[in-house]
């Protein structure tokens, strides 16, 4: 017996990455979103000091550690207060979207709702439990026997945010169907030109019933910290007591010393303020580079993600990129909608962002 699931989409670019390899100036990986900054000293410090860690951690977080992502919340997402019973920690937010209909109880007869153009993650998760998969952006179209239902704003790959209206339609939506709302909002605070990424925990949005929501964040990327595991998630107060029970049946615990580590970055803006100025400043340089090179760019508005075409097969546009030694993620393996598109990814150094401008005006 074994799980049936689809091969890593991006083990399928090797030949392209053996082509962009063979450039005179070496490889630009623009393919994967995984941060190249330091971890910032705050985090780093609290780890060290929280070392010694002979005894079990609490799944729930430690009291200091659920008091600072109540407070993270209520201040950076405008959720009004919440419990320490409305938020949990997790060890990343990838594990909560790949095991999240499980730890729901979703079942083979049951449907989950994907974006249309969506992280791969979600499928595979209802994968995992047998349910099937609708892809659908359209909560009039979301059907019966719905008992989970998929939105990420900022969108990866696509950097589309779902404003205010959209949130509370969905939600609406899926508590008429029964089914729970979960959005996954990992790049809330990349948000471009001021603009603010709502969550679905917004006060506005909820109106304070946070019945059947739940949001899940994560400080991989405003923090650098996507090798420490270290993501928060909030919400229905019945559904955070139900996925606690069963994360502790099943040792799913964030390490004590990336407890530590979480509590001490949730409470400190500054590094969040400095990484973002510098995912700015490369995201200017990419773009232009992309726009020179003829490349449309769409929504993007937030997010660390510039989601580009050339109104050709993205394999043709991944073809062109590799042979000016860049590395770039085809759209289609977003789904069927993405395919005429990359996605292209901030997670470079300045001196390669300026590369890839001198490469593609080359
Ligand atoms: C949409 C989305 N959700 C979740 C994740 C997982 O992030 P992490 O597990 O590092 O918190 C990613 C990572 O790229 C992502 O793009």
């Amino acid at each position: 017996m074994s799980l049936t699931l689809p091969d890593f989409p991006w083990d399928s670019l090797n030949s392209h990455r053996e082509r962009a390899s063979e450039h005179p100036g070496g490889l630009i990986d623009l393919s994967v979103g995984s941060p190249i900054d330091p971890t910032p000293v705050v985090a780093s410090e609290a780890l060290t000091k929280a070392a010694q860690a002979p005894s079990y951690p609490l799944t729930a977080g430690t009291p200091e550690l659920r008091a600072a992502m109540a407070a993270w919340w209520e201040r950076q997402r405008n959720t009004g207060p919440l419990t320490a019973s409305e938020v949990m920690p997790s060890i990343g937010s990838k594990e909560m979207v790949g095991l999240l209909p499980t730890l729901l109880g979703v079942r083979s007869n049951d449907v989950v709702v994907i974006p249309e153009i969506a992280y791969p993650t979600y499928a595979i998760g209802a994968h995992v439990v047998g349910a099937g998969v609708v892809v659908s952006d359209d909560p009039a179209q979301w059907p019966e026997g719905t008992k989970l239902i998929w939105v990420n704003s900022p969108g990866n790959p696509t950097g589309q945010v779902r404003d205010i209206s959209y949130l509370r339609e969905a939600l609406a939506v899926a508590r008429k169907l029964g089914a729970v709302m979960v959005s996954d909002e990992c790049y809330a605070e990349l948000g471009w030109d001021d603009l603010s990424v709502p969550s679905l925990l917004d006060k506005e949005v909820t109106q304070g019933d946070r019945s059947g929501a739940i949001s899940l964040y994560s400080t991989s990327k405003q923090s650098n910290l996507a090798g420490y595991r270290a993501a928060l998630v909030a919400g229905d107060e019945a559904l955070i007591h139900n996925l606690l029970l069963a994360r502790k049946h099943m040792g799913l615990i964030v390490p004590a010393p990336i407890q530590a580590a979480l509590t001490a970055v949730l409470g400190d803006d500054e590094h969040v303020a400095l990484q973002k100025e510098r995912y700015r400043v490369r995201r200017e340089l990419v773009r232009d580079a992309l726009s020179k090179a003829g490349f449309r760019i769409d929504h993007s508005e937030a997010g660390l993600y510039l989601w580009a075409s050339r109104d050709e097969d993205c394999w043709d546009t991944v073809g062109w990129c590799a042979e000016r030694g860049v590395l770039v993620t085809p759209g289609a393996f977003y789904g069927e909608a993405g395919s005429t598109y990359v996605r292209v990814a901030l997670t470079v150094s300045d001196q390669h962002a300026e590369a890839v401008r001198d490469r593609f005006s080359a």
